[in-house]
């Protein structure tokens, strides 16, 4: 069939007015509101075998590229909200939007657990059972210590839990040594302090940096980039690698820095294809990887490496954060911001 562009000058302005017809056509057969009691429902002949065995899944796991990976985001709420236990994290225990979805799952019957860094707070307060961080007062805009112990609660959450299978006893007991030896660690990716603020002082009169992550670490390159973005008032963007290729990739010139998290996990391989790929295109790369691993991540040699120690992988985003942290932090005091109380950020946001 000759599809043609019809009335339209490109095929993209075409399809963008077409959606009100192809939603049509998605539904079409599929939604009945028809029958004596007029009761609605909806019929998906293709899944009518196997709706029982999905109805009895533990969880539902979407898997998609760039838009449709943002069509599978857009979607995870509505499956969100059909679970029956909803867990609240929050520093300060008080942010309004939080607090409303705990309203919302209250209502709906939900078992709500809190985790937050204040005794007393209004989550606190709501749930019904919780764990408190413990990482001491906070008081700088940015969310530092309360984000690295917030993961190490959830991590310690995912243990008891899983307390009572013995199938992952080694890995669970792989990460509870992990935990254990978390402290000395972070003391040790402390160190890196002058070397950050040298890289900021590079980085200085930048317009935008991005941050590759993937898997346990695509939270560290989102949370590095709000770091950036919210003290250092520099464009940042955190970037799941895999992403890259569907999108990002356009933005690579030798100009845009580019930090890429490679430290030692399953991910690894996949990283180290990445900063190939934007070596190729002339990429200006900043390397985090695993002590030692220098060789195997430096392409041409050209690329800035920052050296981490390693623990176990679910932990290891403690790690890799805060080299991000010390980073936003020496760009924010060279280009002669507010440290502590960025311009129109609250603490605590209570209004929506
Ligand atoms: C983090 O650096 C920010 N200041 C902000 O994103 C913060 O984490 C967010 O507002 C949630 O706050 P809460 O943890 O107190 O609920």
């Amino acid at each position: 069939e000759q599809i043609n562009k019809g009335k339209y000058e490109h095929y993209m302005q075409k399809e963008i007015h077409e959606q009100p017809e192809s939603l049509t056509t998605t539904m079409r057969g599929r939604l009945i509101r028809a029958g004596s009691c007029k009761a609605k429902t909806v019929l998906l002949g293709g899944l009518k075998d196997h709706l029982k065995t999905i109805r009895r899944s533990r969880r539902i796991v979407f898997v998609g590229c760039g838009t449709s990976y943002n069509a599978a985001l857009a979607a995870r709420s509505i499956v969100e909200e059909l679970s029956d236990t909803a867990v609240f994290v929050s520093q300060s225990g008080e942010t309004a939007d939080t607090l409303l979805a705990l309203e919302y799952a209250l209502e709906n019957g939900a078992l709500c657990v809190g985790i937050t860094n204040t005794v007393g707070s209004a989550i606190a307060r709501h749930t019904h059972c919780g764990v408190h961080i413990n990482a001491g007062c906070e008081i700088g805009v940015a969310s530092t210590k309360a984000y690295t112990s917030q993961i190490v609660v959830m991590a310690m959450l995912a243990l008891a839990i899983g307390a009572d299978t013995l199938s992952n006893q080694a890995r669970r007991e792989a990460i509870i040594d992990g935990l254990f030896y978390l402290p000395r660690k972070v003391k040790a990716v402390l160190k890196l302090d002058e070397e950050m603020k040298d890289l900021a002082k590079l980085l200085i009169a930048e317009q935008s940096l991005l941050v590759f992550g993937r898997g346990y670490n695509y939270a560290s390159a989102l949370e590095g980039a709000l770091k950036v973005k919210e003290v250092a008032l520099m464009h940042s963007e955190g970037i799941l690698a895999g992403e890259m290729k569907h999108g990002p990739l356009a933005l690579v010139d030798e100009n845009l820095p580019i930090v890429v998290i490679a430290t030692r996990d399953s991910c690894f391989s996949k990283q180290q294809s990445v900063i190939q790929q934007l070596h190729a295109r002339k990429g200006r790369l900043i390397v985090m990887c695993t002590e030692g691993d220098k060789a195997s991540v430096s392409v041409g040699g050209s690329s800035r490496v920052i050296e981490v120690p390693q623990v176990v992988d679910c932990l290891q985003p403690v790690i890799n954060v805060v080299p991000l942290q010390l980073l936003a932090y020496h760009l924010t005091v060279l280009r002669g911001y507010n440290v502590d109380q960025p311009r129109n950020l609250a603490k605590s946001v209570t209004t929506q």
